[in-house]
Order: structure tokens, then C-alpha cells, then sequence
């Protein structure tokens, strides 16, 4: 029978794209949801949405220790896509596996570089991904069976702006080159994202593994992706590169968390920490019959 999936933060940015991936693929989906969510109008229709599609919600917040028990003992499998403020709170989760001892399988709220092989983590990121690194020991030692989850970059983050901060749509004019815009990065669509995760939660193969989102036509530099963007548009951006140096001048100059974004910079487009290295359970390789959704045909929409 196919297992039963939990995910946790589903009315989130990435959350969304995991439970309809959780659904399309025929698992019984069940989303603990904050009543305060119903509050807010694309959060409503989108749970009414999956509602009619056959998930369940379950009422409940991080805070109220007693619901969140009660959900994580329905299920098999617990997705977290809790958000970057709430990554502490996922303690309480792991608590609650704990105490449930009847989940097979916890992937918590990663979704993103795998900080285990950073070549530096700032200390502006010690929040995010220094604390994802002392959930996954928490996680170990209470014996929790688990799954990591590298997504490595979200396209909508990345790739729908050219990674031009505070920008929503791809620049016609001038560009930002972080680095020498050489050091390859990985993007991976967001629908894609929430398949592979789905895919990765039941598989054996990737039981207590790391699992690398690596889509082949996807591992792309900045200057590749400009180039790309440049002949869909038939027209030569005006370019500035920021070197490393200057990058990590106004990560120190700049409050946190308002550095965040450059540190992040920083990590992807300088420090290559999403490529360059082998790695053993790649979705390219587990998952080859996924039609996932290339760089190029990401900006021929955006054109
Ligand atoms: N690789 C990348 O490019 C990239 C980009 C962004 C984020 N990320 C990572 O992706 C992961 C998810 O981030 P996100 O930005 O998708 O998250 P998000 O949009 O901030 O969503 C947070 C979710 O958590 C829920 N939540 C908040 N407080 C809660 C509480 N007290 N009890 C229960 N639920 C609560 C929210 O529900 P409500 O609807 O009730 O508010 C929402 O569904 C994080 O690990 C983040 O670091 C990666």
C-alpha cells in the first residue's frame, strides 16, 4: 500500500509544489496546516484545491505540540517545508517522531545546498544552514529514519531574475555578474522539485542518504545563463561583475539579516558549493524518466 505522506509548511513557497507532487503521484496526502492559513485568500484556494483533490488537512501549528503528535502518528512519512524562520521549531517535530515511533521516513525542511559539504559556511548562514547541520545529528542520534533532501536552486529564486536581487523578472538591459560568473550552479524547476522530493521520501535506495537534485541540462554558470537569455532576447546586456572581495564586504557591512541574500551569493556563485564534487544518489541517475524542465525552457517562457 502507498505509504502515507505528512507534509508539514505545505502552504509555503516550496510546500505548494511538494503536496501537488505528493497527490499527482497517488500518494494519501495529508498537509498540517495553521487555521490562520485559511486567513489569507491564495492560501485558501490552493487548500481547497488539494482538499478536492483528495488530501487531507489537519488542523495544527508548530506551537501546539499535542496537534502536531496527533498528525505525525496518521502518517508514514513526514515532508518538512517549514520555512527558513521556523527551522528551529523543527526540534519539536523530531520530538514528536519520537514519541510517535511509527514514522518510516523524515526528510526535515533542507531544500537547498547541502551544508555538509559547504567549503565555508559564514557566519550570517550559521542560522540557516549551520542549523540544519545540528538537526540532521539531533535527527541521527535519535536513530529517525531520514532522508536529505540537496534541491540545490529554486528557478524562481534564481534563474526567473538572473539572480539579480529584488527583481522578479529577467533584466533586458544591465546584469549583475556575481564572480566571474564561471562557477556552475545547479537549477532545478519547482514542479520538478516537489516530484523528486515525493520520489526520494519512498524510495529505499535513499534511506538515510543525502539526494542531489542534478538536472544535466540544468547545471549551468551565470555567464551561460546570460548568454542563453541574451539570444532568446537577440540583444547584448550590459554587464558588472562584483568580485568575491566585494561580495563579502557588504555581507560584513550589511545587518542580518538583510546579508542573507549575499551570503547566499557568496556560497552559490563564488564558493561553487552546488557542483564540482561526485556525489552518489543524483535524481539524474535514480529518477532518469522524470521530463523535468530545462534552463533553456524555463526562459523561452519568460521571453
Ligand atoms: N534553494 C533555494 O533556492 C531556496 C529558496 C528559498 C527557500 N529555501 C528553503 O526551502 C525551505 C522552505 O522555505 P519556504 O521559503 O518555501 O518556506 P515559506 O514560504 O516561508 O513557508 C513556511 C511554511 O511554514 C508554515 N508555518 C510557519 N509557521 C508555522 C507554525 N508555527 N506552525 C505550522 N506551520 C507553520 C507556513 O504556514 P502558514 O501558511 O500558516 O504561514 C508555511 O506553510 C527552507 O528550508 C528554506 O531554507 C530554498
Amino acid at each position: 500500500m502507498a505509504e502515507k505522506i505528512l507534509i508539514l509548511g505545505a502552504t509555503g513557497y516550496i510546500g505548494k509544489y511538494i503536496t501537488k507532487a505528493s497527490i499527482a503521484l497517488g500518494y494519501p496526502t495529508f498537509v498540517f496546516v495553521r487555521s490562520s492559513s485559511s486567513q489569507d485568500k491564495a492560501k485558501a484556494e490552493f487548500l481547497d484545491s488539494i482538499k478536492a483533490s483528495g488530501a487531507t488537512i489537519l488542523h495544527g501549528s508548530l506551537e501546539d505540540y499535542a496537534s502536531l503528535l496527533a498528525a505525525i502518528k496518521q502518517v508514514d512519512i513526514v515532508i518538512s517545508a517549514v520555512g527558513p524562520a521556523q527551522i528551529h521549531d523543527q526540534y519539536k517535530v523530531i520530538e514528536a517522531i519520537k514519541e510517535a515511533g511509527t514514522v518510516k521516513r523524515f526528510l526535515p525542511s533542507e531544500f537547498g545546498n547541502n551544508p555538509a559539504v559547504a567549503k565555508k559556511i559564514h557566519p550570517a548562514l550559521q542560522g540557516m544552514f549551520g542549523l540544519k547541520l545540528q538537526l540532521r545529528k539531533t535527527i541521527e542520534e535519535a536513530g529517525i529514519p531520514h532522508t536529505y533532501v540537496s534541491t540545490n536552486s529554486f528557478a524562481g529564486y534564481f534563474l526567473a531574475n538572473l539572480a539579480q536581487p529584488g527583481q522578479f523578472s529577467p533584466p533586458r538591459d544591465k546584469v549583475t555578474i556575481w564572480g566571474d560568473g564561471n562557477t556552475k550552479l545547479v537549477i532545478v524547476e519547482e514542479g520538478d522539485i516537489g516530484t523528486y522530493t515525493i520520489k526520494s521520501a519512498v524510495d529505499p535506495r535513499t534511506l538515510n542518504q543525502v539526494v542531489y537534485f542534478r538536472p544535466p541540462a540544468n547545471i549551468v554558470s551565470q555567464n551561460e545563463i546570460v548568454e542563453l537569455w541574451e539570444k532568446k532576447i537577440g540583444k547584448t546586456l550590459e554587464k558588472s561583475y562584483v568580485p568575491e572581495e566585494a561580495i563579502l564586504k557588504t555581507i560584513e557591512e550589511t545587518p542580518f539579516p538583510n546579508n542573507l541574500f549575499s551570503a547566499i551569493t557568496h556560497c552559490i556563485f563564488v564558493q561553487g558549493d552546488q557542483y564540482g564534487f561526485d556525489v552518489e544518489y543524483d535524481t539524474a541517475k535514480l529518477y532518469p524518466d522524470v521530463k523535468y524542465t530545462t534552463v533553456d525552457e524555463y526562459l523561452s517562457r519568460l521571453v
